[in-house]
């Protein structure tokens, strides 16, 4: 694991954005894993600024999102679906029908299926990921298998209550989702980790120095030939090397 630590957050973020406005220069054809949640959030409004600016396109970009709360219509504010529209799609220049969201209205069978038989046409280039305070990537909670594949995931209770920030009550968060696996986050020929703040600070730590183990999803990276790990001082607070 490549690993760095900023003591400014927007510093952190523009480095990032570079690497991504970099990489799609060199291939703009690339195929991206997109995450959701607050830690992108920042990266995707430094990515429309350089569209806007004319530093990027991303009409032969092909994304694929991670995961996607099971029961929410696509309208539904707090939906992966509204999400990515809202904070990245409808800013840029990207071709929807080249955009990738697992379904949380479909049956969830045919939705695991419809959504594996699109990922194996594909090769990801590079997945950004976020990182669950109880080190969840997508929504793969602790004791997820390593070599799961798209699945239905029951949502760890804290990931609810860190989730209901979202929402206007605990009760509203959707207590299942639909994620890609373990196994095809790995796939990827490069992954970008974006952890922030001391919430993640115990997270970070075991995924980067604690034993490999489905206890802790995120430990599965260390066996990853090519990551790069962002952190603000206070995600890396915990670390000891
Ligand atoms: P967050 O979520 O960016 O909203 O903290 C990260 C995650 O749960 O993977």
């Amino acid at each position: 694991m490549n690993i760095q630590v900023f003591e400014d957050k927007n510093e952190l973020y523009s480095t990032v954005a570079e690497y991504y406005i970099n990489y799609i220069n060199q291939k703009p054809n690339a195929i991206l894993g997109l995450a959701t949640g607050t830690t992108p959030i920042p990266l995707y409004k430094n990515l429309i600024q350089a569209y806007k600016n004319g530093r990027v396109s991303f009409k032969d970009i092909t994304t694929f999102n991670l995961d996607e709360y099971i029961g929410l219509p696509q309208t539904h504010k707090e939906s992966y679906y509204s999400f990515m529209r809202h904070q990245l799609f409808n800013h840029i220049d990207i071709n929807l029908n080249n955009t990738h969201i697992p379904s949380g209205i479909l049956e969830p069978n045919e939705a695991i299926k419809v959504y594996q038989s699109q990922l194996s046409k594909h090769q990801i280039d590079v997945q950004l990921l976020g990182i669950g305070s109880n080190g969840h990537i997508g929504f793969n909670e602790p004791g997820t298998s390593f070599e799961s594949t798209t699945q239905i995931t029951q949502l760890a209770e804290s990931t609810i209550k860190d989730n209901s920030r979202m929402f206007d009550s605990i009760e509203e968060v959707p207590t299942k989702s639909i994620t890609m696996g373990i196994k095809d986050i790995m796939m990827a020929n490069q992954i970008i980790v974006i952890a922030t703040g001391l919430n993640k600070a115990d997270a970070v730590l075991k995924m980067i120095e604690g034993p490999v183990n489905e206890s802790l999803p995120a430990s599965i990276l260390q066996k990853h030939s090519n990551v790069l790990v962002f952190l603000d001082k206070e995600a890396a607070s915990k670390l000891t090397k």
